[in-house]
Formats: structure tokens, C-alpha cells, sequence
């Protein structure tokens, strides 16, 4: 750790677009505004504080004023008592941890989300309406914008590629035009890489990255000759002894980065369970040389869903360092370094995006100022990310139909999807926002759960989150940037099938490139003979 930051400093990292916030109101359990924290310079962090603690539920209470304080310092509410009197702010949060008073937090902005773009938002009635709900949307137009908006960041590194996660999206439609536009496919399973070369990847386009990885996987990517990237040094004999073979011409390990960087979700560096430790990464490029291999990439994933982009820097050059610290130890001249993925999206319609244009201009900065170009004019090439979520994530939505409006503790809307079609708030406490459609632009001033049928009480797609009055059964809602890790982790519990995707084209015309599953399909591997249903059992000489 640096020197202790400021609480200007924290602030900022909170990354809370304060442009867009028109005010954030603070409403206590009777239902009355208590306290008003204006847009203007001189609440501005004040807003950016509340905005933050907001976002997650909408809720202050204890659990959330202590992560707010969590902001400001290690030292949690001891720190903000050291503080008090300092920030109007803490003394409010504070008081609400001592207090154990429960406020709403509601944040203002002028309009409802980032708006859907204008063809989508326009086919969405019909492709209620053609495939019915819940449906998992994309925008082919957003995705290819993206594509472009990464490569150009980028442009200045020869050779720079993004292979696309392949389990962010896993639909071959997608993969195509990821393909279209130069990607490669990261892939970590067998399926992946399959799905990869299903739409014309060949060998090195595809990078194989799993961990604990069964010996036929490493069969498979071996012999499509996709580049190997090792999870564990006991992989080398892992890998020799799966294919029979030596190790390939071009390896690649991945760095676990002993760093504390990196966040929630891909775990703090002593509880990551994945990647090479430090000591182990130059014994296994030693091992690697004796072996007669002849080039070399480096890899790692520290982060994930990362919206600052110091810390994606911070990754960068600690991979910097760690290249050149392999050169003159090791003599060995990585051809490529792997930045991962990892890159977050705004999930809150006050959220910032990642600049990937300013981020390409950071790390060229770091790659100049390090003076990663060798005297040959191209020690260590080229660099590589493997992004997901940047790509496709903001551009997907799931669209879903009102079913039952409720009043029990609180009230709830009920819809007809179900987590089983968006895993991420039940399993993260992930924010999706959700925008009841025709209903846009009207005051989103009444607490609501969006609770679906699954037998989990988890299964929340919102939780106290201020919406519209009014919304009916029938109403379409748009659940927003489900585009990645959305229906990838759709699952089956409770009978549930899994739904269908339709991909929006620029002019507004649509294909379903999913089609819903069948309950044929649920019980397809089922062996049951005799039943007056007949799908559940296989016929056993057919
Ligand atoms: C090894 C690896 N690479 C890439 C990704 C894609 O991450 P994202 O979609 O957040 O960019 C993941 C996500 O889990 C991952 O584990």
C-alpha cells in the first residue's frame, strides 16, 4: 500500500458519474424526503457518496452506511469517527451505524437509464410478441461499435487482439461478428473452442484458458492448435502427460499477480485459486526454454468487472515489469502479454464507463515510458486482452412480462423471468436496471421488488429499487446489460427452461439466433422406458 488515501481520493474511486445525477434524496421508513443532496459543486461528493451506497439496493441501513464508511479509510467507522465533524456525510452515516436507523436513498437522474437504442427499443413489442418473454436481446449495431471502439484504442500496437471470453456470450451469431471484426475467441472448455471453430476460427485464433483442466481438454486444444495458456506449473507434466507430447512451440502461463489488486469477484491475490505465483512463473519459463520451446506469452486476470482505470493500468504495468523482469532473468522475449479481461461496464445508469480510448492511451504511455520495444523493434509484441463483458454486455437486454403486482411486506412486481435467466443479482446482489417500457419518462418514485417464480427467495431482479407507479400485468420491462454473463448462466432448478436470444440488426429487422428450450429438451438425457411420455426415455437401440 502507498500512502494512506484522502477522502477526496476515495471518493473518487467511487466512479459515480455526477453529470448525470440530478439529486439524491434521502426518504425515511414513513415514506417522507428527510434530506436532499442537490447536484451542485459543493455537495458533489456528498452525492457521490449516497449515490454509491444507493446504488447497490437503494437501502441505508447499517450494512450499507458501514460500507459507505468502508470508503473513506481501513479503519471503517473507527476511521469516520476520527473524521467527524469533517464531512457532513460521515457524521450522517455514522450516525446510522450507531443509530441502526434504516433510510431509502433515492437517485435522481434526468432520464430513466441509458435509453434503449431507438430500433431496439421499437422491435422490442414485436419480439415479445413473435417469441414471447423472458428473451435475452442484442444490438448488433452497439456490439460492432464496441468492437471498433476497442481496436482503435488499441491500433497502435501491432498485432493487438482481443479474444472475446467466450463465456460471456456464448452464441455462435455473436462470435461470427466478433470474428468480422479481427477478435479471437478465449475459450475454457472444450464446448468453447468447438463453438470457435464452428464459425471459422482456426489455431492460434483461439486461446485455451482453464483451470484444473481435464486431460482430454488439453487433447483438444492441442490438437486444434490453439495456444495453450497454463493455469499451474504441475501443468507442464499435466499437459505432457494428457497428450503424449512434449510442450508446444508457443506457450503461455498465466501470473496469479500477488499484488492485492484486483476486486470481489475474481477474489483478493491470497484467495485466487488461479494462476502461477511469482518464483513459479520464472522456474516455468526455465523449464519451458529447456523443453525446446521457442515462444513465449504471459498472462493474467486480476480483476474483474473493473470500472477505475488505475487499477487496469496498475495490472498493466505490473505485466510490464514482470516481462522485463522475465527477460533478463529467463533471456526470454515474450512475444505477447495477455491483459485479460476483466474491463467493467456502468450497470447503474449514474455509472461511468471505462474510456477505452483513454485507457489504449494510458497503457501506450506505460508501454512507451517502460520501453517494452526491444532493440529489434518488437520485444514484447503484441498485447492481448480477453474481454467479455466490454464487448457485449451493455448491449444486451432481457425483456420480461408483468404477471402478478403484490402487496406482502413489501410490494412486488412479479414478472415471468426468473434468476434462472439472469443469475447475477441473486448470486452478486449484481444491479440491473430495469425500465418498465412506455413508462420511460415518468417519475420513478415507488420502492418495488421484481421477484420471479422461482422457489429461491433470492430470485430477485430488483430489490427496493425506485420505479414507476402503476406498471401492470402484461407490461414489458427491459431488464439492461445482460449482454454478457446473462444467458451463459441461465440454469435449469425448478424445471425452469432456459430462453431464447434474438439479435436486432442495424436496420431494426431481427433473427432469433436461440431458440427457447423445450421441456423435451430439459429431459432430454433422462432414460425412464415405458412412460406415456415417451421423450423421457431413449430408445435403447436407436
Ligand atoms: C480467464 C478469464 N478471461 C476472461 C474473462 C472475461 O471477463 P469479462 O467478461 O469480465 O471481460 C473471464 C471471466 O470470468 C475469465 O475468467
Amino acid at each position: 500500500m502507498g500512502d494512506k488515501a484522502t477522502l477526496g481520493d476515495r471518493v473518487d474511486e467511487l466512479l459515480i458519474n455526477p453529470d448525470v445525477i440530478e439529486r439524491v434524496d434521502i426518504i425515511d421508513s414513513s415514506g417522507k424526503v428527510q434530506y436532499t443532496v442537490p447536484n451542485s459543486p459543493t455537495t458533489q461528493k456528498s452525492l457521490q457518496i449516497y449515490a454509491y451506497i444507493t446504488s447497490n439496493e437503494s437501502m441505508i441501513g447499517p450494512g450499507e452506511a458501514r460500507t459507505g464508511l468502508e470508503k473513506y479509510g481501513e479503519e471503517l467507522v473507527i476511521e469516520a469517527d476520527l473524521n467527524r465533524g469533517k464531512h457532513p456525510s460521515i457524521d450522517f452515516l455514522a450516525d446510522i451505524v450507531e443509530k441502526d436507523q434504516k433510510f431509502h436513498s433515492h437517485v435522481v437522474t434526468p432520464y430513466s437509464a441509458k435509453p434503449i437504442p431507438e430500433h431496439v427499443r421499437k422491435a422490442m413489442p414485436e419480439i415479445a410478441k413473435k417469441f414471447g418473454t423472458p428473451i435475452h436481446v442484442y444490438d448488433e449495431q452497439g456490439i460492432r461499435n464496441t468492437c471498433k471502439e476497442f481496436n482503435s484504442a488499441f491500433s497502435w500496437n501491432k498485432g493487438f487482439r482481443n479474444f472475446f471470453a467466450v463465456k460471456a456470450c456464448p452464441n455462435p451469431s455473436l462470435l461470427a461478428i466478433m470474428k468480422e471484426h479481427g477478435f479471437g475467441a478465449d475459450c475454457s472448455s472444450a464446448p468453447e473452442l468447438s463453438l470457435s471453430l464452428a464459425v471459422g476460427m482456426r489455431g492460434e485464433d483461439m486461446m485455451f484458458t482453464s483451470n484444473d483442466t481435464p486431460d482430454s481438454e488439453f487433447q483438444y486444444a492441442r490438437d486444434i492448435g490453439a495456444i495453450i495458456n497454463l493455469d499451474d506449473i504441475t501443468h507442464i507434466e499435466a499437459y505432457k502427460r494428457a497428450t503424449k507430447r512434449g510442450l508446444p512451440k508457443l506457450i503461455c502461463f498465466r501470473y496469479a499477480g500477488e499484488e492485492s489488486e484486483g476486486n470481489s469477484i475474481i477474489g483478493n491475490s491470497a484467495e485466487r485459486k488461479y494462476g502461477l505465483l511469482r518464483k513459479q512463473i520464472f522456474d516455468a519459463f526455465e523449464i519451458a526454454k529447456a523443453e525446446g520451446v521457442e515462444r513465449f506469452g504471459l498472462h493474467t486476470m486480476m480483476a474483474s468487472n473493473e470500472r477505475n482505470p488505475r487499477t487496469l493500468l496498475r495490472q498493466a504495468e505490473i505485466m510490464f515489469k514482470l516481462a522485463q523482469d522475465l527477460k533478463v532473468q529467463t533471456g526470454v522475449d515474450l512475444e505477447f502479454i495477455n491483459l485479460g479481461g476483466g474491463i467493467g461496464t456502468p450497470y447503474k445508469p449514474w455509472d461511468r464507463s471505462v474510456d477505452l480510448k483513454e485507457l489504449g492511451e494510458g497503457i501506450k504511455n506505460l508501454y512507451d515510458k517502460m520501453k517494452m520495444i526491444g532493440p529489434d523493434g518488437v520485444y514484447p509484441g503484441k498485447i492481448f486482452f480477453e474481454c467479455g463483458r466490454v464487448i457485449t454486455g451493455p448491449h444486451g437486454l432481457v425483456l420480461t412480462e408483468g404477471r402478478h403486482i403484490m402487496q406482502k411486506h413489501r410490494k412486488y412486481i412479479g414478472v415471468d423471468m426468473t434468476m434462472a435467466d439472469l443469475m447475477r443479482p441473486g448470486i452478486y446482489g449484481a444491479y440491473h436496471h430495469v425500465t418498465p417500457l412506455g413508462k420511460e419518462t415518468e417519475e420513478y418514485d415507488h420502492i418495488y421488488d421484481v421477484s420471479g417464480s422461482l422457489c429461491e427467495n433470492c430470485d430477485k431482479t430488483a430489490v427496493q429499487r425506485f420505479l414507476p407507479a402503476g406498471i401492470k400485468r402484461k407490461d414489458l420491462l427491459a431488464v439492461h446489460n445482460t449482454g454478457a454473463h446473462g444467458r451463459a448462466m441461465c440454469f435449469n432448478y425448478n424445471g425452469k427452461l432456459r430462453s431464447g436470444e434474438v439479435l436486432v440488426h442495424p436496420d431494426g429487422s431481427f433473427d432469433m439466433i436461440r431458440r427457447h428450450e423445450t421441456e423435451k429438451d430439459l429431459n432430454a438425457t433422462l432414460d425412464f422406458p415405458g412412460s406415456k411420455y415417451a421423450y423421457l426415455g431413449r430408445k435403447k437401440n436407436g
